[in-house]
């Protein structure tokens, strides 16, 4: 009982020192500590996965999700703890954004925690090691243990959007589960106007391209889905536009979505007029209502990845009913800490079986009908 009680409390008090901490140092030290093994014992007391969950199963582009909640990109953006975070009870791991060359991102301060609203701004703009490094990291970890994801960027600095995805695309294919299209990142001038139709079209389709070319010349394996990530912001036409795109045929799945340009009125936090993107609680009901319409723009007919604000397993019940196959969720973890993702599993299986869903799939859009 006193080891329970001891691991229970280097969980909390792991949390609230991280966040004592000015926010990069903290990331950092989360990720040190996810790669030594050490934030693992912080969960050592949280019961195992009950059969309970077996409900939260679903298969998707071929492969097995144990189950929906995955983590959103910008967390493990260099690709140094996908299997530590898998095993903190993620159904699925996102790693990236990651540009072709490495680059620094913006001057810091750059991430601001929001904390009397539940919400993170940041402007980092796509500070990584860069495609060889990520690739060289991915090439350690062995394959078909947890689904791990590549989100791709572009560099600041690159004229042609579309060749640095299709360097992305060369360099990763091989190694990740899924790739994503990120053109939605508010912290890169001009990226966000790739998801015009002519724009986005092109774009898509020399992705596509890409995609075949690699995984052709590779030895018959089979190709990565590949996914567009989203802005919450775009107007109705915009929408329809990347619907069409979608069905289109050149893309496998939409994520919904990134972080907002909006600042909505509620906000009270002191750092609610720093420039960058807005995440956590203010951002759940606006990138549910994009990613309802997306649902009803793409008839169903495509998976859709639901991000924004998740914090508890009834929010990402919503975002599934609304229309999502999967969800993910990043801000949340660096209030509540890691035990978040297994509070929101177990809520989430207690909420599908509430409303009498024997299976995932049953539930997904289940808003429409
Ligand atoms: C992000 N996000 C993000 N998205 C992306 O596609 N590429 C990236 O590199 C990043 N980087 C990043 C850094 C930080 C500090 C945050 C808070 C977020 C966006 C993230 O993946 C997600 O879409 C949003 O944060 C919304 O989900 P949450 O955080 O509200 O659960």
């Amino acid at each position: 009982m006193i080891g329970v009680d001891l691991t229970y409390l280097r969980g909390r008090l792991g949390g609230r020192m991280l966040r004592l901490l000015e926010p990069e140092t903290a990331h950092r030290v989360a990720i040190a500590a996810l790669r030594s093994g050490v934030a693992e014992l912080a969960l050592a007391s949280w019961p195992h996965p009950s059969a309970d969950e077996i409900v939260l199963g679903i298969s998707l582009w071929g492969m097995g999700f144990p189950n929906p909640v995955g983590l959103a990109a910008g967390f493990d953006k260099n690709a140094e703890a996908p299997d530590a975070l898998l095993r903190l009870g993620f159904g699925f791991v996102e790693v990236g954004s990651v540009t072709p060359r490495p680059q620094p991102g913006n001057p810091q301060p750059r991430l601001f925690r929001l904390p009397e609203d539940g919400a993170v701004i940041n402007r980092m703009g796509f500070n990584n090691d860069g495609l060889e490094a990520v690739a060289a990291r991915l090439k350690t970890r062995r394959r078909g243990e947890g689904i791990v994801g590549a989100n791709l960027g572009k560099n600041k600095d690159t004229e042609d959007a579309a060749d640095d995805y299709e360097r992305g695309i060369a360099a990763l294919a091989p190694l990740a589960d899924y790739l994503v299209i990120n053109v939605s990142s508010p912290n890169t001038p001009g990226l966000r106007a790739l998801q015009g139709r002519d724009q986005l079209g092109a774009l898509v389709g020399r992705a596509r391209a890409a995609l075949r070319r690699t995984m052709g010349e590779g030895r018959g394996e089979r190709a990565p889905p590949l996914l567009l990530k989203i802005a919450p912001d775009l107007t109705p036409e915009d929408r329809r536009d990347i619907a069409e795109v979608a069905l289109a045929g050149d893309l496998d799945g939409l994520i919904v979505g990134n972080t907002t340009l909006a600042r909505p009125e509620s906000l009270r936090s002191p750092h609610r007029g720093e420039g960058g993107g807005l995440s956590g609680q203010p951002l759940f009901a606006p990138s549910t209502e994009v990613l309802r319409d997306m649902y009803a723009l793409t008839g169903g007919r495509i998976p859709l990845i639901g991000v924004g604000g998740v914090a508890t397993g009834a929010q990402a019940y919503a975002k599934i009913r609304a229309g999502a196959s999967l969800v993910q969720l990043y801000t949340a973890m660096i209030y509540e800490g890691p035990r978040l993702v297994r509070r929101v599993r177990r809520d989430l299986a207690a909420a599908l079986r509430a409303d009498g869903f024997t299976s995932m799939v049953d539930a997904v859009g289940a808003d429409h009908r």
